[in-house]
Order: C-alpha cells, then structure tokens, then sequence
C-alpha cells in the first residue's frame, strides 16, 4: 500500500488560493491515486467471514455481480435474490429519522434534536427502536445514520439529518446509533462520506450547451479532515458499522464514489473498514475507476429514474472476463456486503413488507428478480415507541430564554396560539422535496416535525402543538385562541380585523402567547434565510405588541438567528427541533413543567448572520461554462461554529451546549489524574489497526471527576461538559481555542450530588500531524482542561501534565 503526504505538497497552494475562486483547479487539492482497494479480514466479525466465504464460493461470475449492483425491487435499494441459494436479496431503506417507504412506523425526532439531548442512553435508544422498525419491515441495510454534512455551513439543508458540528458530540451519536441498529441485528450504513456540506450542485450538472458541469468539490486540508469531518466515521468504524454510503461531491476534486484516496487509503486502510462502500443514489460515475477507487456496492445499480444501466452490472462480468479487473477484486467487493449481513444473522430476516413495495411503486409480478414479499401487508411496526419519542423529543428541546420563570406555566387560563407552525397538516402526511424550497420554504399552514427528501418521513400518527395544547389547557379549564395562519396573525391590531385586544381577533387578552416558528429544511436544497421562515420576525413583533407575556418556540431544522430574543416581551424562547410525531406531546410537557428542559445547544446562535464564517457556495447563475467551477475551499480549517467564534472573540447570543432548566446546578471538584506515570511517545506505536484504526489511539490517557448538584427545588438533568486545550507552542497553528472532548447527562433529585468521571483517550489528546500522518500528543505533553454547562460557561479548570519521551 502505498503511503502518500497528501498534506505536505498541498497545503501552501490551498491556503494560497483559498479566497481566488477564479484560479484554475490546479491550484487547489488534488485527491492522490491509493491502489490497491484493501481486502477485508472479517476483524470483529468473528465466524461470519467464513460464512461469507463460503456462500462466495458456490457463486458463479453473474451472481457476484448480483451482489454488487442494485436493481429496481421492493425497497428504496435493492440486491437481487438468489434462489437456488436461499438468498433473498437486500432490501435497503432510507433513513436516518424514520422508515421513509413504509407505513404503520414511527417518525422519530432527527438527529439534531437528538443531538441536543446530550443523552448518550438515548442516542442508543432511538436507534435500536428504530432498527427493530427496520428490521421489522424486512430492511436489510438503513440508510443511516448521518454524520456528513457535519454542519459547516449554518443554512446546509441537511444538517437536521445529522447531530452537530462538533466531531466529537456527533462521533458520539453517530457510534452509539450504530451500535443500537445494529444490536437488533439490521446493518447501519453511516452517510455520506464525505465533506457533502451542502446541496447546492452536490451533483453535476449540464448546461445550455450540454456540457457537464462537475458537482461541487469540497477542497479539505489533510488536518481538518482528520479532525473534523472524518472523526466521526472513525468513532462509527471502530462500533463495528457494516456499510459507509460515499457521497454526491467531489472531495479535493475527485468524486467521492472514486476517491481512492478516501476509500481505500483512508477508510479501509487506516480506520480498518471491513464492511461495504455503497454509493449515493446516482453517485457512481465510472466502473473500475470506482471499483478500483474502494467502490464496493452502486446503488440504486439499473434502476434510477430513466437510467437503464449501471457502471456496474454486466459491465463488470465483462471486466473480469477481459482480465481488466482481477476476479479476486469482486470477490473482495462479495466478502464485504456479505460478512456483516452472516454477522448480524440476517440469512434468518423477516420479508419485505408488501406495502413498502406498493409505496415504492414496484409490481413483484412483472419483475425480472423473485423478491419474495410478506403476505402481512401494512405491518405495524411501531411497537410502543411513542413515548421514547416524546421523550427524545422533550429532551431535545433547549430552553434558551426563561424570564421571570414565565416556565414552567403555572395555569394559564387564557392561552393564545399563533402561527402556522402550531397548526395540524393540511397537505398531507408525507411531504417530501416536491414541494419547492427555492419557490416557498415547504408548505404553509401545518406543523414542521421532519425535515423532507429521503430523509422525510410518512406520518402514521402526528400531534400537532395545537391539539396537544387544546387537550391540556381544556382539561385545566382554561380557554385557547388561536390564529394560525400567519398572513392574518401578522396584521397589525384593529376593531374586526386585526389581532389586538379588545376588539380584534383575539379577546380575551390572553395570559400567556405561545408563538410556533418553522423552519424548512430538505434535501436538495440549501436554506436561504438564517430567520424562520414566513414573515416570523414580523409575527412575534406583532404577538409582542400586544402580549407582553410571549412564549417563542421554534421547530427548526438547524441554525436560525433570533433577532426578537432580546424583545422584553419575548419572556421565553424555547429550540424545539424536529421532534417527530409526537410533537404536540412533547413541547407540552416542556410547557406544563412535567418534563424539565435538559437540551443544549449542539450548535452556536449568533447575533447576527454575518458572524457565520462559513457560507454556501453558490455559482448558479454566475459561471456555467466552467466545468470545474464549484470550488468550496474549507479554508476556515477547524474553525467552524464555536471553534470559529471562540478563535475570533464573536460573542453568541446562545453559545454551543447552552440550555436552561426550571432547576439550577453547581458543578464543583473538578480533578485530573493520568493514568499512568510512565513516560508516552508522542506518536501512538506501531499496532496492527482495528476498526477505528490504530487501536492505542483509543487508550485511556487521564480521567478527569467533577461532582454535579442539583442546587435548585425540582428534579432536572445536569449536562456537565469538557473541553480541552493546548498551550499554544506545543501544537501546530491552526489549533481551536478549546474542543469538547467529553459530556454525561444525570438527572438528579433536588439536593442531590453525583460525581462524574470523563476518559480522556489518546486521540481526544492529539492533534493530526500532517508530517507524520499521525495522531500525535502535544509536544510537552500539557493540556488545560476546562469542566461546566457549555462553551463558555467554564467554571472549572485544571491541568493535565503527561511526561513525553525525550
Ligand atoms: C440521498 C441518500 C438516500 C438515497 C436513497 C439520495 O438522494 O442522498 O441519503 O439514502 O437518495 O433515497
């Protein structure tokens, strides 16, 4: 295998270049060739290697090529039967907050609310319930979970899709939710790898005169690769993740479908990949290029829209026959897919749910593949996880603003409720990306609970705010006005026809106005505004005028700037996410005080949009003859969200990891030990690699205990936090102020104390050197260590001191 300083030779010429758009692509990174695509050992995967290598040995050359090539079936992706061999095919579905092609399943909150938890027993939760649905419906493989985009840019249209832009909070969720997928025995394909920040030209393109123009490249440094956006895919190797879906864009200029590079040198090589590389749907653009780039699985093979063929297919029969592609390279692409699916004992797997199929159009009797559906139509796989929804959903809400403890309510007997976003739907349970963004963000009257595109779900069950509240504040006998469409809500008070009090639309004067803000968000699409959407500034101006007594709640799919938080009669702000279906349920207990808000921010709010140092690239319009275009360099390097506003001393107005309770904390007795007194080698040894790459990267350096204590009179959850720095001079240039490296979340009576302990492992420690290609401790061995309730708001701080070899 061939080793290659990406870095070194580059590094000058990107940073050089990195605000001249115009300059050729020579002048940016170039993605090296590593050959050849490393074979599998089956490690972790204990006996099922074998397994697949007999099943492998009984295929002839066409049912290879079965296994690697999706064809048109019952599920979003589908791997053909093989019958003779009692092989029933793989059914693919998308992921990552629900089942998309399916009904009778849950929508679950995405993975920024469940990201805003800070719950680590929840991120395991929401995926085993979710795999189980999978699982339950006959899905093989779930197209999830997302850890790219990570969120770099604050308007990425997917971001809800995944956690954080914090490596280290989204390694976390991204591990535990394969590990809880898998525990019920379906596989995670972890998506999309990598460097897919945005949507807009993720794909190419052809212009006026039918050229292609190349879809975006992502141009990232070596460094903040390693660091940022590859750090969670090592989190989620080393959880055993059976498959990695490659992405749209280009990285560093070549496809991410056949960056050798990034799949063979990087993830199969030094992370130590076992399983498969599926492509995005339509992401493969060549055939042995890809296959010989680390390509292991195109998806969805001959069966996307119009297109008839595949890279793959039979054009791959046709490679292995005329010696252009070694018959053992195939053989390896085989052992791949089928390893984790003998390891999870899927060869024993419930059928395909026949109504997935009717969803997804597909007629099993003019069918070229004997796909075998259940003859249970429509199963309900839902299994009671209601409440584990509601509950993801409550805990992911963060209170941002509480004056005069407005919240929890105490009985209000007079409650209004403005904006579409309180609202039932009225177009349908199931909106995907039809619906235009670039026209209107999404659809109008009717609650946002799930972003759209194939991350989207069909909604079996959905509460809406509005019901939910109608249902508590009736049964404490208490009134609701309400007026959701905000093109009247907006209209300034007024005898008839305006909201105002007396006269207007809303009398009573109500003792508390809960206003619902949205923000649509899809695939597809990058967002265009930082506000919510639908007039929401204008509107909460307008509920304030009257209701000095406002509650503003908002379901978003990422970022959104709030420029009405200082307003005196905005007196509480409350970050509700995508909660999934049971959202009415959620934000009411939220209101009502029976669950007390333990979110926090997974994201910085800033004060204004132009503190955001990262920016969709957008060349619609402007360049449409230049085929290579669309350029994003990554220049901010490790600098995004609060590492960007830390480094340039921009004061948030919600900082990452804020959240408030209806309780109060003290953290105290912060401690730090090494865990040996041995001296260290900078660099870790020379271990074989694991999946996850070199194991000692994982070895537990220091542990550092704080107590937390409920200081206040109701129970509530404490969300104590870590983060590390280095002293400057001991690591390279470029380094952030201060990273998370570590955060627990314990409930905790009134008056009660608990001590919390956080490992500190060798690469939680490290920074990637270039040079080396290496993790490598700083040079003096000291890190300041800094313990409290969000990124700044660090009460604590010690050092740790670790002796480094001469
Ligand atoms: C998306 C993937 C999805 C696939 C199948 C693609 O357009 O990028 O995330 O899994 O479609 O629906």
């Amino acid at each position: 295998m061939i080793r290659f300083l990406w870095q070194v030779a580059a590094t000058a010429s990107l940073f050089a270049c990195s605000h001249a758009q115009s300059e050729t692509s020579s002048s940016y990174y170039t993605s090296p060739t590593i050959y050849p695509s490393p074979n599998t050992t089956g490690i972790g995967w204990d006996g099922a290697l074998e397994k697949a290598q007999s099943f492998l040995g009984q295929l002839n050359l066409t049912e290879k090529v079965y296994i690697v090539t999706g064809v048109r079936g019952p599920c979003v992706g589908n791997i053909a039967p093989i019958p003779r061999l009692n092989f029933t095919g793989l059914c693919l579905q998308d992921g990552p907050a629900a089942i998309r092609v399916a009904d009778y399943a849950s929508v679950f909150p995405a993975g920024i609310t469940t990201a805003a938890t800070w719950d680590k027993t929840l991120f395991y939760q929401r995926a085993a319930a979710m795999g189980q649905e999978f699982k339950d419906k006959g899905a093989h493989v779930i197209l999830a979970p997302v850890a790219g985009p990570l969120g770099r840019v604050a308007l990425g249209g997917r971001n809800w899709e995944g956690f954080s832009p914090d490596p280290y909070l989204t390694g976390s969720a991204f591990a535990l939710s394969v590990e809880g997928m898998q525990s019920v025995g379906a596989q995670a394909c972890g998506k999309h790898y990598i460097g897919n920040e945005q949507e807009t030209q993720r794909n190419p393109t052809v212009n006026g005169e039918g050229e292609t123009i190349l879809a975006i490249s992502s141009n990232i440094d070596d460094r903040t690769m390693h660091e940022l956006y590859l750090w969670p895919f090592a989190d989620a190797v080393k959880s055993g993740m059976a498959s990695v879906m490659c992405s749209y864009n280009r990285i560093n200029q070549t496809y991410g479908c056949e960056n050798s590079k990034l799949l063979n040198g990087v993830l199969k090589e030094e992370l130590g990949f076992q399983g498969y590389v599926m492509s995005d749907w339509g992401a493969t653009h060549s055939g042995l290029p890809a296959i010989n780039g680390g390509l292991d699985m195109d998806m969805p093979g001959s069966s996307f829209g119009s297109q008839t063929l595949s890279f793959f297919g039979g054009n791959i029969t046709a490679a292995v026959q005329n010696g252009s592609l070694p018959e053992s390279r195939l053989d390896d692409m085989v052992l791949r897919i089928m390893t984790p699916y003998y390891f999870l004992g899927q060869d024993s797997y419930p059928s395909v749910d026949g109504s997935s199929a009717d969803l997804n159009g597909y007629n099993p009797a003019t069918s070229n593949y004997s796909f075998t559906l259940g003859t249970d139509k429509s199963r309900d796989v839902r299994g009671g996880h209601a409440q584990l929804i509601h509950d993801i959903a409550a805990q992911g809400t963060v209170l941002l603003k509480n004056e005069n403890a407005t919240l929890p309510l105490k009985s209000p007997k007079r409650i209004g409720v403005f904006g579409n976003d309180a609202a039932d739907l009225v177009t349908g349970l199931y909106n995907t990306n039809n619906l235009n963004y670039a026209g209107a963000p999404g659809y109008d009257i009717g609650t946002l609970a799930v972003g759209g595109g194939s991350g989207a779900g069909r909604f079996t069950t959905l509460i809406s705010p509005l019901e939910a509240i109608k249902r508590r504040a009736y049964a404490e006998g208490a009134i609701v006005e309400y007026v959701l469409d905000n093109k009247v809500a907006i209209q300034s008070g007024g005898r008839g026809g305006g909201l105002g009090p007396p006269t207007g639309k809303i009398s009573p004067k109500p003792d508390v106005c809960l206003v619902f803000l949205k923000t649509y968000v899809t695939e597809g699409y990058d967002r265009l505004n930082y506000e919510a959407d639908w007039n929401s500034t204008q509107l909460v101006a307008n509920i304030t005028s009257f209701c000095n007594n406002t509650v503003v709640i908002t379901h978003s799919g990422g970022i959104n700037t709030m420029p009405w938080a200082e307003n005196e009669n905005v007196t509480a702000i409350l970050a509700a996410h995508l909660p999934g279906e049971q959202s009415g349920n959620s934000i009411v207990s939220v209101l009502w005080g029976d669950v007390n808000p333990s979110g926090h921010l997974p994201y910085t709010i800033a004060l204004n949009e132009s503190d955001y140092n990262t920016k969709i690239v957008n060349q619609t319009n402007t360049n449409d003859t230049d085929p290579n275009a669309w350029q994003d360099n990554f220049s901010e390097g490790l600098f995004i969200d609060y590492r960007h506003f830390d480094q340039a001393g921009i004061e948030p107005l919600y900082e990452f990891g804020f959240g408030l309770s209806y309780t109060t904390f003290n953290i105290s007795d912060l401690s730090i030990s090494a865990t040996t007194n041995a001296s260290l080698t900078q660099l870790p040894g020379d271990t074989a690699i694991q999946p996850g790459g070199n194991p000692e990267l994982y070895a537990v350096l220091a542990t550092v205990s704080v107590t937390v204590s409920n200081t206040g009179e109701v129970a509530g959850a404490a969300v104590p936090q870590l983060y590390v720095s280095f002293p400057s001079g001991s690591v390279p240039e470029g380094t952030p102020v201060r990273v998370l490296r570590g955060f627990e979340k314990r409930q905790l009576a009134p008056g009660a104390s608990e001590a919390v302990q956080f490992m500190l492992t060798r690469r939680d420690l490290s920074y990637w050197d270039v040079v080396s290609q290496q993790w490598s401790l700083p040079s003096n061995g000291s890190a300041t260590v800094q313990a409290g309730w969000s990124s700044r708001d660090l009460p604590l701080e010690g050092e740790l001191a670790l002796t480094i070899e001469g």
